[in-house]
């Protein structure tokens, strides 16, 4: 592999790239990227399905270290090059694996949206019971499974989740949208704290927290390394594309280090509030039935409405504090609307219009079949997932670490670490350079491989998932 290190820079277009505004704006994308429903949804239920505390204690790990050197990669290329993935990856050279890199971050957003798109439909239709004044028909145990598995009812729910992200998208009004959710973000972690105080104070809550902060060793298997890792991924936007592309508007004059500290804080504080809100609740309210804490996506469904139910006035708090998911939901589906349109309409040559109408397309049938999969396509199982599971396991397990894989060697083969650190002392004091040297050139590689041939072990059910 011939060693290229001349930036793109050269090779620009010079077509009118918006940059953002200033680093709060950044910072605000990102974050509003970050934060949604992998926080408050996807978080506490992996944490309660492997192990509680040692799960939280692999995944701040990850975080500092493995998330970290991630972040600074894709956002420090993604300004260097000013493109998006697939541009990034081949501004570098025409090899067939930098297409390669390029192509597997930017298929993933695309697989990703429509069944996030699902699960956003879920929120809106816990908006609308709770604002009609359901919240005790809801807290019931039965609710949730009688309405995925009415396959109809969910359906209109995702279609009109998705179409709000579509409209959004076309109308052009994300940054109505941004500005609203600085209002919402806040609002949200003030309720987050107010319910996780409630849940925690609850009679038996207390096993709870010890099960959820304190890592008990006998409870980690490889799994637990596997889920922590697809799950940082998720949660930080990472191995995507993402961050390419929102480093690609980045000015030279944002320090790329202090951006990525205050995500990381933002973002692993909502989950662990989260987490707080709904693991001590399931304890309290069903004294830490196994089979409850494994019950995996439906968690934060089945448990929260009880914790509502139980704070009392929970129409009024149902109603908030889901309208407040819906939003964190929506800007984050916007990030994987906006990445994919931009991916098709950079690299098929369509109009932006043509572009997100393919989005929505592909996202109505991908997130029908996981609909269905929950109702009468329910016999349907693929390596014993449901669907909705399977693109989960698909794209964050699979090809995020492939996905993340190649951005590694594009670091240490193409790039060089030199380019990446002249890059970020643009702006920044890289304090954290040696980890970030030592991480992506000698412990990332490896170990994203391990965690594939794990993933895939576990698939093949050679090993438990
Ligand atoms: N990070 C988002 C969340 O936690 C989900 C997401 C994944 C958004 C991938 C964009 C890209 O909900």
């Amino acid at each position: 592999m011939e060693n290229n290190n001349q930036p793109a820079k050269a090779q620009d277009t010079g077509n009118q790239k918006t940059t953002f505004s200033g680093n709060l704006g950044y910072i605000l994308a990102v974050a509003g990227s970050a934060v949604g429903l992998g926080n408050i949804w996807r978080f506490p239920y992996l944490a309660a399905k492997y192990g509680g505390g040692i799960f939280l204690l692999v995944y701040l790990i990850l975080m500092l270290t493995f998330g970290y050197a991630m972040i600074v990669s894709e956002t420090a290329i993604g300004r260097m090059t000013g493109k998006s993935p697939v541009g990034a990856f081949q501004s570098f050279g025409s090899q067939k694996w930098l297409k390669f890199g390029g192509w597997i971050n930017a298929i993933i957003p695309i697989l990703i949206l429509p069944y996030y798109s699902v699960i956003g439909g879920w929120v809106v239709k816990y908006v609308y019971e709770y604002l009609r004044g359901n919240s005790s028909g809801i807290s019931n145990d039965t609710f949730f499974g009688e309405f995925i598995g009415n396959s109809l009812t969910s359906e209109i729910c995702f279609a009109a989740f998705v179409l709000a992200a579509f409209f959004v998208i076309v109308a052009g009004v994300k940054n109505g949208i941004e500005a609203v959710s600085k209002i919402i973000m806040p609002a949200l972690v003030i309720l987050a704290i107010v319910t996780a105080v409630y849940s925690i104070t609850c009679p038996g809550a207390l096993e709870g927290v010890k099960y959820f902060l304190v890592p008990n060793f006998q409870d980690f298997s490889i799994m637990t390394v596997v889920a922590a890792m697809g799950q940082m991924f998720y949660s930080l936007s990472l191995a995507m594309g993402i961050l390419y592309t929102y480093g690609s508007y980045l000015k030279k004059e944002s320090d790329i280090e202090k951006n990525t500290t205050e995500v990381e804080i933002f973002d692993t504080g909502i989950a662990i509030l989260a987490g707080l809100m709904i693991i001590p609740a399931v304890f309290a309210f069903t004294g830490g039935d196994m089979a409850t804490l494994k019950a995996g996506p439906s968690l934060m469904f089945i448990t929260l409405p009880k914790v509502f139910e139980s704070m009392g006035m929970a129409n009024v708090i149902g109603s908030v504090f889901f309208i407040m998911v819906l939003f964190a939901a929506l800007t984050s589906a916007i990030s994987l609307f906006e990445t994919s349109t931009a991916t098709i309409s950079e690299e098929l040559g369509l109009n932006r219009m043509l572009s997100s109408l393919i989005v929505l397309g592909v996202s109505l049938i991908l997130g029908t079949a996981s609909v269905f999969g929950y109702g009468i396509w329910s016999f349907v199982e693929i390596f014993g997932m449901q669907i909705l599971d399977f693109f989960d396991f698909l794209t964050n397990s699979l090809m995020m670490p492939v996905s993340a894989f190649f951005t590694c060697l594009l670091v240490i083969k193409v790039v060089g670490f030199d380019e990446i650190a002249k890059e970020v002392k643009l702006s920044s004091k890289f304090r954290r350079q040696p980890m970030y040297y030592v991480v992506t050139k000698y412990i990332a590689p490896f170990f994203l491989l391990i965690i594939l041939a794990s993933s895939i072990a576990g698939a093949l059910g050679l090993i438990t998932i």
